[in-house]
């Protein structure tokens, strides 16, 4: 590949966000990952300028600019719990005219709001669990018909917020505790839905107009201790000295029959699709009782960790850490179809930059 120079903008806001010490959630963690990412591309042999993006709008924009990148590399994550506001930097991207990795703003914008999106996918007829629903107030609870047990999140939450040994209730009396916890404390309406018992994948997707499926990541339940939900939760994920993050692991490649493999596959990149996904993402996965795949979230942009998540299912297909970054650009590159590039900010002497007068003569092809 064409050696390239890479912005690689994270967000750099670190006011709102409680630092726990065992906590990996924390923000000294993203940069972590954002200089291992610099670090990679560089020995690639790109150029990588680090560009943080935190209050002074004006100023990244003039940075942009002024530094002409040949692609964004966006890690432009939420820190702030309740925030929503990953899809602004991928449309503000987007605007100033520049290629992108990962999602368009819409697919990050809609996968934050968990009843959009399963409403979305129910529509599209992928499979999502049985009793979805959105809760704004504790009385909504008598507005639907339960068969418990039920699952109870934030609906506008990712990263296992909100989510812990209580969520999973049995009673009509557990689910209004619940959802008054959730409206009270993250301000938001709560998503409830039928638990689903089977067991739960993790399906890596990488690739521009062209898809591909990684192998399978499982969910290890089975060293929980009986009092705690097999869930991925907040503590599971994040907290290491938690007996849910020391009880759960994950297998990958998971031991799958081809036939289930192949439907999960299929459901999860269907998801990904209907969303409006691309570049990399996640799609977090459970069967029912019936042992069919059903769709409990789709991560567009999902964590780039090196050895977990993403990479972990690349690195079992053999891809390296390297080529699985290069892949995210190379699909950033690609030309998207029916999608009309036609940027904001006119840079260079002539008025337009190079790139827009290339992209401008192309507008009207068709792509397929
Ligand atoms: N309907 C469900 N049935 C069973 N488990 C669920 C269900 N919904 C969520 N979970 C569990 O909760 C975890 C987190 O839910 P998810 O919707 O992926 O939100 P997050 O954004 O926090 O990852 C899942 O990985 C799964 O273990
Ligand atoms: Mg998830």
């Amino acid at each position: 590949m064409k050696r390239l120079h890479i912005a690689l903008v994270y967000n750099a806001y670190t006011e709102g966000t409680p630092e726990l010490p065992e906590d990996r959630a924390g923000s000294e963690d993203l940069r972590t990952q954002m200089r291992l990412i610099a670090r990679t591309l560089r020995r690639l042999g790109h150029t990588v300028t680090v560009l943080p993006l935190a209050l002074d709008l004006f100023g990244f924009q003039r940075r942009m600019r002024r530094l002409q990148p040949d692609v964004v590399f966006n890690l432009y994550d939420d820190v702030v719990h309740g925030a929503i506001y990953d899809m602004r930097l991928a449309a503000l991207v987007r605007m100033m005219g520049f290629p992108m990795t990962g999602s368009p703003a819409l697919a990050l914008g809609l996968t934050r709001y968990k009843f959009m999106t399963a409403s979305l996918l129910a529509g599209a007829g992928i499979p999502i669990p049985p009793n979805t629903a959105i809760l704004e107030t504790v009385r909504a609870v008598d507005q639907h018909k339960w068969q418990f047990p039920i699952i109870v999140q934030a609906s506008q939450e990712h990263a296992g917020i909100g989510l812990d040994r209580h969520s999973v209730v049995h009673s009509k009396k557990d689910l209004r505790l619940k959802v008054r916890e959730i409206v009270q404390n993250y301000n938001q309406p709560a998503l409830a839905q039928r638990f689903l018992p089977g067991r739960e994948f993790n399906v890596g997707i990488v690739g521009g107009n062209r898809m591909r499926v990684l192998p399978l990541a499982e969910m290890d339940y089975t060293e929980l201790p009986a009092s705690i939900p097999p869930i991925m939760s907040y503590a599971a994920k994040w907290v290491e000295t938690s007996a849910e993050y020391q009880h759960t692991s994950v297998i990958c490649p998971a031991n799958v029959e081809p036939e289930l493999a192949r439907q999960i596959s299929s459901v999860a990149l269907r998801a990904f699709r209907a969303v409006g996904g691309r570049g990399y993402g996640r799609v977090d996965m459970r069967l029912d009782e019936a042992d069919r795949p059903c769709v409990l979230e789709v991560n567009c942009n999902p964590c780039l960790d090196q050895g977990i998540g993403l990479a972990r299912s690349a690195e079992s297909a053999g891809i390296s850490y390297a080529q699985l970054l290069q892949m995210i650009i190379r699909a950033a590159l690609e030309r998207t179809p029916y999608d009309l590039d036609i940027p904001m900010f006119p840079t260079g002497p002539g008025g337009l930059s190079k790139r827009l007068a290339r992209e401008t003569a192309g507008v009207g092809e068709v792509h397929g």
